[in-house]
């Protein structure tokens, strides 16, 4: 469906900072969150409402509340991780699954080691990832939702590369695409150019 590029100056002052290569992992892993919740703010601007009688110190009112399911946040590890708890601050319900996956040095496809959702299919999943590549990771943890039976699925990423955003929108054109920005290209090593380098290891210090 629709890619939404969330070019708010806070985001983008943000995001870049995140890719100076002088930024600590302290400051990284802080910036993450602070982007996923502005992003946050974005991915559920459609969210449904409802209306509910309230009374405040002086009268009765029809309050807005929320309407429906809870929200089922899948961060893609992990880096995913990352965006979570953003997220789980903006939306406190949420219920939270994991998906396990790395992408192999060598061929850059993605392999499956873990993977746990909610039993109960009928709610929003947001997968989160920082980082879209080429593309295969999404692609991958996506089918395997839609394979489990989830339905509705939000994607949620800093920075994409054109090739890998088309290719997600090939395979799964029903799914809406929420970035920090589309940047330039990918290296000889499937690395996002300019990116911000490998975001697991800028996250969790592992380099
Ligand atoms: C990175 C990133 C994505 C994937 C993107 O994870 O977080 O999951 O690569 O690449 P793709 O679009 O080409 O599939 P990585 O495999 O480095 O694992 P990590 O998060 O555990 O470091
Ligand atoms: N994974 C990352 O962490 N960064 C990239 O640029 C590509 C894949």
């Amino acid at each position: 469906m629709a890619v939404h590029i969330i070019d708010h100056p806070l985001v983008q002052h943000k995001l870049s900072i995140m890719r100076n290569k002088e930024t600590s992992t302290i400051k990284f892993r802080e910036l993450l969150k602070e982007i996923s919740m502005l992003m946050g703010y974005e991915i559920t601007k459609d969210f449904p409402l409802t209306y509910e009688e309230i009374e405040t110190p002086l009268m009765k009112m029809n309050a807005p509340k929320i309407e429906g399911k809870k929200v089922v946040i899948a961060p893609i590890l992990r880096a995913g991780l990352g965006m979570v708890e953003g997220l789980t601050t903006l939306i406190p319900s949420a219920r939270v699954g994991h998906i396990g996956m790395y992408r192999d040095e060598e061929t850059c496809l993605p392999v499956f080691y873990y993977y746990k959702m909610p039993k109960t299919k009928d709610r929003l999943v947001i997968v989160t990832d920082p980082m879209l590549a080429t593309g295969g990771s999404a692609i991958d943890a996506i089918t395997r939702l839609k394979n489990d039976g989830f339905t509705s699925i939000r994607m949620m990423s800093l920075v994409a590369s054109p090739q890998g955003l088309k290719a997600v929108q090939e395979k799964h054109p029903d799914v809406d695409i929420y970035l920090a920005s589309l940047d330039e290209g990918l290296n000889e090593k499937n690395y996002i150019l300019p990116g911000l380098g490998d975001a697991g290891d800028r996250i969790f210090g592992t380099k």
